[in-house]
């Protein structure tokens, strides 16, 4: 087991290259099924979901291969075993994005209910329900899902999302991809993530188009061809690392990142009095802290894209510990993402818990070392942060929680000067 020792207090300064986005290319190997051609993704990040999926995929039978460090070749030819074992789909939530496209291709697969992790009950229905709809079957028995496609295939339908899901839209667009006819999607999500894998399934023959404010309409086509596709960057890693300059009154500059992949994070920064400078020309977000000012409190509501998302939440509290005033979270995608709130508050912080939902946080409040368990991925890149700003040294287990969606994090930290050490415990 792992640990991370990170002695903070030191201004972070220097240049950061953001990775492929891990909430893009885990969806980008699932579109890789729709295909007997190979698929070449690039800019893939070197993070343990990437691995995790593609053991699930060549355990089903699919050719996938690193030609080199960044890039992923996916060639499926065939499944001959249509199945995801329990425990690769407890490692990996994100592996449920193969239904639709395994329904869609091969006919039939089965794979188990992923269940809830530690952010939220997390039921998988409206995936289920967006399958039935195109005339799928699916059994649910002894935790798994049974799922078979007529035999002429799927059909094209009219799916509304009750609530606004992420994957349950990409699982939707990729089994619709070779349906009969059209199917009409509505209350689809927006995030650009989604967009992403758009492009590379039109990239591939598909007929798709975004036809109103939250429609997708896809119309089926009989076979689609490869393609090569760079991953978009990371907002989410984006996003931790300004938050890392901030904090710690650095200066650091992103790269690989399209500043409007940011979204309502950088008008948390204006709002905050966090400096930061975009050019898209060449993909590049400067973020600088100011020592000499404090930052202001500001009230956040997480919602879909293109509002504040629930995976800057988490990251974005240990800013506002250090804001002059009172802050307000209100997260409303999962019911039970405030578990970093315990060991900030462990760490100095002054947080307070409303409900399982809502927390108010006073500041600026002097943070301090401590030893401290990390739960989940974003809730893990939190307490890093904290222990960047915090004095004295922090101990952090549980860190492969952050290796799954953060590519090498503490050597981009060390060469932006912070004192940090993966230790084996
Ligand atoms: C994706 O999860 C991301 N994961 C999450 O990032 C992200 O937090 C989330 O979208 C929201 O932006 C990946 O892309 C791999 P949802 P997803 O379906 O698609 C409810 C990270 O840290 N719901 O948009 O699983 C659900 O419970 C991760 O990188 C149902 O009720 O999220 C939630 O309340 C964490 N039934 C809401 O919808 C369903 O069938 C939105 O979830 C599906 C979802």
């Amino acid at each position: 087991m792992q640990k991370f020792v990170i002695t903070g207090g030191r201004p972070l300064i220097g240049d950061v290259n953001i990775a492929g986005a891990k909430n893009a290319v885990l969806k980008q190997m699932a579109a890789a099924t729709l295909t007997a051609e190979p698929v070449t993704l690039r800019n893939v990040p070197k993070i343990s979901d990437v691995t995790t999926l593609r053991e699930v995929m060549g355990d089903i039978g699919f050719e996938l291969r690193r030609p080199d460090g960044h890039a992923l070749e996916i060639v499926a030819r065939e499944a001959p075993w249509p199945f995801i074992p329990l425990e690769a789909a407890l490692k990996i939530r994100a592996s449920f994005i193969l239904l639709g496209p395994m329904l869609a291709r091969f006919g039939r697969v089965i794979l188990p209910n992923p269940g809830g992790d530690k952010i939220g009950r997390r039921p998988v229905d409206f995936h289920v329900d967006a399958m039935e709809r195109m005339g799928a079957t699916i059994v649910h028995r002894n935790g798994y899902y049974f799922a078979s496609a007529p035999p002429d295939g799927l059909r094209g339908a009219e799916v509304t999302f009750p609530v606004v899901s992420v994957m349950g839209t990409e699982n939707a667009v990729m089994a619709a991809t070779l349906a009969r006819g059209t199917t009409v999607i509505d209350n689809a999500a927006l995030e650009p993530e989604v967009d992403d894998l758009i492009v590379m399934l039109q990239s591939m023959g598909a007929r798709i188009a975004r036809t109103g404010e939250r429609r997708i309409e896809v119309e089926g086509v009989d076979t689609l061809r490869g393609t090569e596709h760079r991953v978009l960057g990371d907002r989410l890693e984006a996003e931790t690392f300004a938050i890392a300059a901030a904090t710690t009154h650095g200066d650091v500059t992103l790269h690989g990142i399209e500043p409007a992949h940011l979204g309502a994070f950088l008008e948390v920064c204006e709002r905050t009095g966090v400096v930061v400078e975009t050019d898209a020309a060449t993909a590049t977000v400067r973020v600088r802290g100011d020592a000499t000012r404090s930052y202001r409190p500001i009230d956040i509501r997480t919602d879909p894209w293109p509002g504040f998302a629930t995976d800057y939440q988490a990251p974005l509290t240990v800013l506002l510990t250090q804001a002059e005033g009172v802050s307000n979270v209100h997260e409303t995608i999962f019911e039970d993402r405030l578990d970093h709130v315990r060991h900030l508050r462990r760490m100095g912080a002054n947080i307070e818990v409303v409900d399982e939902r809502r927390a108010r946080i006073t500041g600026p409040t002097s943070l301090h070392g401590a030893e401290v368990e990390i739960a989940d991925l974003r809730a893990g890149a939190t307490l890093v942060l904290a222990a960047l700003v915090a004095s004295g040294t922090s101990v952090i287990s549980g860190i492969e929680h952050v290796d799954r969606g953060y590519e090498q994090i503490e050597a981009k930290l060390v060469a932006i000067g912070a004192r940090i050490n993966r230790i084996e415990a």
